[in-house]
């Protein structure tokens, strides 16, 4: 039922803020001092790497939780596509976590990648939506990201709560390592608390996407650029654009596009950049000048203070609500998919199910 959406997909984009508390309510303790997670638990002071494996925008969160294990919790991640994961033979030393992260359970080669670790990781969890899934039942932790049902092929508030489960199990490992301590770690749940709230202001941007779309539907390529954990977030924009609409899309890390992809731009290419204002910004909006530079239309995504400080010359702005830098990544797949999905309208393509794609990949 899609509730009087046209589409699932709006349906689910629409939901985030709600289902988004309702994970958070789950994990955190009513005190609002610490993560509860179900039985078994981990205690990440006995870790000393973890390996992420998962496919497709799954695999985008457990890029953007690579950042956030290493940064905040000092915990070695390596992260890999579950297709290539197991042939790979990667060697399994011992304090070895390995977590895999799926939205239905069932994708083939996620499960292939944990089969491959089961016996040689210390231990197997798993960030889900379907509890009852054959990759939550072979894990000996399973975190439901507890999304509800998602419909539309192209995943939205799965991502999100992904990247909350993640965010919230990050905190955790952070806390067990001796990283932050009770404060901190209270003031990153009481951030991530407000989120939802935030979350609901970003969806206003909603009337500014649909603007943009008819001129970015008539685009053949489009381009994506973002620094640290907002690589990822330009991946997931490029690959729902793909999976939608049909339009060529690409993202790189902002500081490899002068070894190559530069020679992309020219007026035809619009570029979107996903800057929030961070540590990393002032560098990304340098490699946004170059693109300007050589011609490049920008669409930037950044917050007030960002737009204040680099939005001269850019061909249009998107201005998110503030957020603390670590939850950002979280934030900005709302512009992410408001993007791809009225990009697709304006194409007239099937949003909910498009060309060539299943919503699950259980061969391989
Ligand atoms: O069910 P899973 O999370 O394991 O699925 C993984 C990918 O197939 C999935 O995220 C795919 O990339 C989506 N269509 C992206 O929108």
């Amino acid at each position: 039922d899609k509730a009087g959406y046209k589409h699932f997909m709006a349906k689910e984009i629409a939901e985030q803020p709600t289902v988004l508390q309702g994970a958070l309510a789950h994990y955190i303790d009513a005190a609002g001092g610490s993560v509860t997670l179900p039985d078994p638990g981990i205690d990440f002071a006995g870790i000393e790497r973890l390996t992420l494996v998962a496919c497709g925008t799954a695999f985008y969160a457990c890029m953007v939780a690579k950042y956030w294990f290493e940064q905040i919790a000092r915990l070695p991640v390596e992260i890999d596509v579950a297709s290539e994961f197991r042939y790979r033979e990667p060697p399994v030393t011992p304090g070895t976590a390995a977590l895999f992260v799926s939205q239905s359970g069932e994708t083939a080669d996620t499960l292939a990648a944990l089969r491959y670790m089961a016996g040689k990781a210390d231990r197997i969890l798993s960030v889900v939506n379907v509890a009852e899934s054959s990759i939550a039942r072979e894990s000996d932790l399973a975190l439901p990201i507890l999304a509800g049902v998602e419909v539309g092929v192209a995943s939205t508030k799965a991502f999100t709560c992904q990247l909350t489960t993640l965010a919230l199990l990050v905190l955790k490992a952070a806390r067990d390592r001796g990283e932050i301590d009770d404060a901190i770690l209270a003031d990153h749940l009481a951030a991530l608390r407000r989120l939802p709230g935030i979350m609901n202001a970003a969806l206003n941007i909603e009337t500014a996407t649909r603007d943009l779309a008819q001129e970015l539907s008539e685009a053949r390529d489009i381009l994506f650029l973002g620094r640290g954990a907002m690589y990822p977030l330009a991946l997931e924009g490029a690959l729902k654009l793909k999976e939608i609409s049909y339009i060529h899309a690409e993202a790189y890390a902002s500081g490899e596009l002068k070894h190559g992809p530069i020679a992309l731009v020219d007026p035809a290419v619009p570029v979107i950049v996903m800057a929030p204002t961070d540590g990393l910004f002032d560098k990304t909006v340098s490699n946004m000048q170059e693109v300007m530079a050589r011609g490049g239309k920008v669409l930037l995504i950044t917050d007030a203070a960002g737009a204040r400080t680099a939005s001269d010359g850019v061909w249009k702005t998107l201005i998110l609500p503030d957020v603390p830098p670590f939850l950002a990544p979280i934030l900005y797949a709302i512009p992410a998919q408001l993007l791809a999905y009225h990009t697709a309208i304006a194409k007239g393509t099937d949003v909910d199910q498009p060309r060539n794609l299943a919503k699950s990949v259980t061969v391989e």
